[in-house]
């Protein structure tokens, strides 16, 4: 990264940002092998991509309503009910958004004041971190653990509810965890929401993402949650849509109306080609994803078992395309294994975050975003390393 100059007034802010924000954005690199990137590496399907260019060339190149394109919102208001079991007005109650991100510091924005407080699942996603600095409200970390799948305890997080919380995030299935929380943990969560009074935002971006014999639970579908709780998610994952910038805020009518102005002056609209796009996305057919979510979960077994032969632990992922690794036994912390297994191996593996959240100093996070081949590979480079270190610092967690 070039320097900043010293001297100048605003050199105390680039510091301060710098030292509140250490990781910077990584770039692939000719010749490593990635190991934890948040990206599919499947394309857009074919259809939607046309979608695409179609609302090119029919000129859809203008600024579109604040809350987004009204077909878009009916399909995602349609969506909502069958799959989510929440039914929404798409005139009212759906916002586009430029991507989920734009939708978490929209709410944020317009619904907590500076030194307020949002509980959120330990370790989370760490972009929440610059979200709620942006906005001047602070994360409170609940932990959970790799021993069950890092499930949310509901009596945990009712233990770090403070005079200042005014909400929980929800984000199942998780990022970087791949936790997907039991329908009877989130009946619990809804419960402690309303005794306390509480917001719920909850991120279903990985809805689509799930193992075994996991399954969602859309905690806006619960009695008495709807008028509490803003769902939000995105086409980024599931589509394989990251760069095209589309997500959705649906929640109550009264709510809406406080994130809409913000939402507008955030990015005044999602890009209008991009909600074409989607609405091919979510109105077409998805029979091409069965292929898609099966190769997914076979990396995910080609993790676990790699670890599982490294004497690595790790939880078990039930959604999303993340496998959180406990790297104890290696005997480096987090920032340290990466770059040991960057230097050593030519693989990238990072993404715990662990700089800045201590739950995450001795976890690094993989996905399943490479191909099995590249996996394979990676991971058999990585084992090495891990020996290596085993026999320097044979501490077995
Ligand atoms: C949990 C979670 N929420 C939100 C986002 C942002 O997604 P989008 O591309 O929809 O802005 C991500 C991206 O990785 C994520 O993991």
């Amino acid at each position: 990264m070039t320097d900043f100059p010293q001297s100048r007034w605003w050199s105390d802010r680039v510091r301060q940002v710098r030292a509140t924000f250490p990781h910077q954005t990584s770039v692939p690199q000719p010749g490593l092998i990635t190991l934890s990137s948040g990206t599919p590496d499947f394309p857009t399907p074919p259809h939607v991509v046309e979608a695409g260019r179609k609302a090119l060339a029919d000129g859809h190149t203008a600024y579109t309503p604040w809350a987004g394109i009204m077909p878009l919102r009916e399909a995602i208001a349609e969506k909502m009910e069958r799959v989510n079991g929440v039914k929404v007005n798409p005139g009212s109650e759906v916002i586009v958004t430029t991507g989920t991100q734009e939708a978490l510091i929209a709410i944020l924005l317009a619904f907590l004041n500076p030194g307020e407080e949002m509980l959120i699942a330990a370790p989370f996603y760490d972009e929440y971190r610059r979200d709620a600095w942006l906005a001047g409200a602070d994360l409170v970390p609940v932990p959970t653990s790799a021993h069950n799948s890092y499930e949310l305890d509901p009596a945990t997080l009712e233990a770090h509810i403070g005079p200042k919380t005014k909400g929980i995030i929800l984000v199942s299935p998780n990022n970087p965890t791949a936790a997907v929380f039991r329908p009877a943990t989130v009946k619990a969560i809804a419960k402690i929401a309303q005794e306390h009074d509480l917001l719920v935002v909850s991120d279903e971006l990985y809805e689509m993402f799930v193992y075994d014999d996991a399954t969602v639970t859309s905690i806006a579908s619960l009695p008495g949650m709807k008028e509490r709780t803003i769902t939000i998610n995105g086409f980024s994952k599931g589509y394989s849509m990251t760069g095209w910038r589309v997500g959705y805020i649906v929640a109550d009518a009264g709510l809406i109306q406080a994130i809409l102005p913000i939402h507008h002056g955030l990015t005044i609209c999602a890009p209008a080609v991009s909600q074409w796009a989607a609405l091919a996305a979510i109105t077409g057919p998805h029979d091409w994803f069965v292929p898609v979510l099966a190769e997914y979960d076979r990396r995910r077994r080609t993790w676990m078992a790699a670890l599982d032969k490294m004497g690595l632990p790790y939880g078990r992922p039930r959604g999303a395309y993340y496998i959180l690794i406990d790297i104890t036994g290696a005997g480096l912390d987090s920032p340290t294994f990466s770059r040991t297994v960057r230097d050593e191996a030519g693989v990238v593996i990072g993404g715990g975050g662990g700089a800045v959240d201590p739950s995450t100093l001795y976890t690094v996070r993989g996905a399943f975003t490479s191909p099995l081949d590249k996996l394979e590979e990676g991971l058999a480079r990585m084992a090495r390393v891990v020996e290596r270190l085993r026999e320097k610092a044979p501490v077995v967690s």
